[in-house]
């Protein structure tokens, strides 16, 4: 299906949920303080499921280190599995707003899902929070005042790590990538800095999502024998790639790049493979602050894994939710109010600094990683205070 086709359905769908759910009651508050029913549209099976279970459950330790209430409110949490699938991304994205009337939308992981998501919750007005999707649009030209996001955009996990290889020295690079927006963005971004400092792009080897056959790929990438590779893999393709890269006879003869989705999560999974790995991202395990220990020790003792950049957005949704939140007492329905509380909402997250951009982007600082040890280790800051460059957005008031 094309891309063009796509967004008509897409859009007809939201058309047809908006006049449907006029006629529906909007829930009445404050008649009794009635539960908050906040929304995961999040992936619980395939690829990204790990992502999604991640940021669910950090979701729900933020929410226990508030006793279980959001604004003196107890929570419902209503769960829907989006497989990943911008196909079926109207449907569910539907049945959370129209159908269950969540007072808040949070999620999706997939940027395919996210973008089909905006045509809804912007007609809908449902206050949302992206919690992964790193889509431009999300925070450019689709956005909303309705609309937050506290994970990240491509630009900012891809751009800052063009300098990383240039100034390693390497000049001719071959980009491999799943090709969907976030893949096809990522690869953007980091081009534009790349041919910028006077790299050259050899190769854009694109990949249908969720394929993880890359063989014929990786035998490409070495007959052209280029500087660098850099990539866009996440969650259990990310732990196949690094594994056959290594085992294609690779990762000694051509490093390695990404934004940090390619080790994130999975270093156990990579194993040795992933070592000398270096990327960049928002967040890395090691970062040395008693915020980011608690936080560490918190989520392994709720749920016996490891926290991860998706566990850090889920957990940092709920806290500014709570901040917004106590701000109108609970009244969702003031939403004027509880956006302009969002707005200047501030947490304490393991990722270092956070503030929303007038775009509703985190400013969040850019992590150079390396991966020793089996360690992701920061070997600096990329970008202080990278902000998204927001192109396209206009913000209504
Ligand atoms: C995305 O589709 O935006 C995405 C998915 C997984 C990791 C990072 C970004």
């Amino acid at each position: 299906m094309s891309r063009q086709t796509f967004s008509r359905r897409a859009l007809l769908a939201a058309t047809g949920a908006a006049a449907a759910s006029s006629l529906l009651p909007r829930r009445a508050f404050p008649a009794s303080k009635a539960k908050i029913r906040i929304g995961l549209l999040l992936p619980y099976s395939g690829t990204y499921a790990a992502l999604g279970n991640n940021i669910t459950d950090a979701m729900k330790l933020a929410a226990r280190e508030h006793d279980n209430k959001l604004g003196g409110r107890e929570i419902d949490w209503v769960a829907v599995d989006d497989e990943s699938d911008p196909a079926k991304a109207p449907a569910n994205v539907n049945k959370l707003v129209v159908g269950e009337k969540v007072d808040v939308l949070t999620g999706p992981v997939h940027s395919g899902v996210a973008m089909a998501m905006m045509q809804i919750v912007r007609q809908e007005k449902t206050l949302t929070i992206v919690t992964n999707a790193g889509a431009q649009a999300v925070t450019g030209q689709l956005c909303a005042p309705n609309v937050f996001r506290t994970s990240f955009s491509n630009w900012q996990t891809s751009y800052p790590c063009a300098d990383v290889v240039l100034k390693d020295g390497r000049k001719k690079a071959v980009l491999m990538f799943w090709n969907y927006s976030f893949g096809q963005e990522s690869m953007a971004a980091f081009k534009e800095g790349f041919t910028k400092g006077g790299g050259t792009i050899v190769k854009e080897i694109p990949v249908p999502f969720p394929t993880t056959e890359f063989q014929a790929n990786l035998s490409e990438i070495a007959a052209l024998k280029p500087d660098a590779v850099f990539v866009f893999f996440a969650g259990a393709g990310a732990a196949k790639f690094v594994k056959d890269y290594a085992d294609a006879g690779l990762r000694d003869k051509v490093p390695l790049y990404g934004s940090g989705f390619l080790t994130e999560g999975v270093l156990r999974a990579q194993g040795a493979a992933a070592e000398g790995i270096k990327t960049t991202l928002h967040y890395a395990d090691s970062l040395d602050t008693p915020v980011n220990q608690k936080f560490r020790e918190a989520f392994k003792k709720a749920t016996s894994r490891d926290a991860d950049v998706y566990a850090v957005a889920g957990y940092d949704t709920v806290h500014l939710l709570a901040s917004a939140l106590a701000k109108v007492q609970g009244d969702t329905g003031a939403q004027k109010e509880l956006i302009a509380a969002l707005e200047s909402a501030r947490t304490d997250s393991p990722r270092g600094p956070f503030r929303f951009s007038k775009a509703h982007n985190p400013v969040q600082n850019v992590y150079v990683r390396q991966v020793k040890g089996g360690k992701e280790v920061v070997l600096g800051i990329a970008q202080k205070d990278a902000d998204d460059p927001a192109f396209g957005c206009q913000m209504a008031t």
